[in-house]
């Protein structure tokens, strides 16, 4: 996938990717190992995942970012179709997990110093995915 870095065939230079345009793998470690920082730290976040260990969480989300933004399609070929809100259900993902999940992302997200415009971009998709993401208005269960 390209995203209007420059519309495609209209320049004699070839199209790059956002995935690249952003500085590609070594910007989406750093971005989603940030983000698993604040998730490690969150009381809310942290028991929700079944695995004690983080890391392989935090590979399942790097590939899937860097294929989303047209990068290597690993994520596809290990992990299928990524089905993302069928992924969420088994968790309880009510506002105040969304709200916190976007906040270690926003942290994250200020880290890189990205362009303006590559920032936005990215915030907005990351929003957006949030917000779709949410099954349950009900309160985290204690
Ligand atoms: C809104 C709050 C969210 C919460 C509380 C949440 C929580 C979780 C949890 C607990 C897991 C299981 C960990 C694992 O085994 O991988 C998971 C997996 C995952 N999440 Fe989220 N998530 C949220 C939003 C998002 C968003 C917005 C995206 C994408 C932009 C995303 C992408 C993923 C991916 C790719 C996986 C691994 C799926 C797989 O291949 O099994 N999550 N999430």
């Amino acid at each position: 996938m390209t995203l209007g870095i420059r519309p495609e065939g209209h320049d004699e230079n070839p199209s790059i990717t956002f995935y690249e345009a952003v500085g590609g793998h070594d910007t989406f470690v750093k971005l989603v190992d940030v983000f698993y920082r604040g998730v490690a730290d969150d009381p809310v976040l942290k028991p929700m995942y079944p695995e004690e260990d983080l890391g392989p969480a935090k590979e399942r989300l790097t590939l899937f970012l860097e294929q989303y933004w047209g990068g290597p399609t690993t994520y596809s070929e290990t992990r299928g179709h990524p089905r993302l809100r069928q992924r969420h259900f088994p968790f309880h993902v009510n506002p105040d997990a969304r709200d916190r999940w976007l906040r270690h992302m926003r942290t994250a997200v200020d880290e890189l110093g990205l362009a303006p415009l590559h920032e936005e971009t990215l915030w907005d998709y990351l929003q957006r995915a949030a917000h779709a993401m949410v099954n349950t208005f009900e309160e985290t269960p204690s």
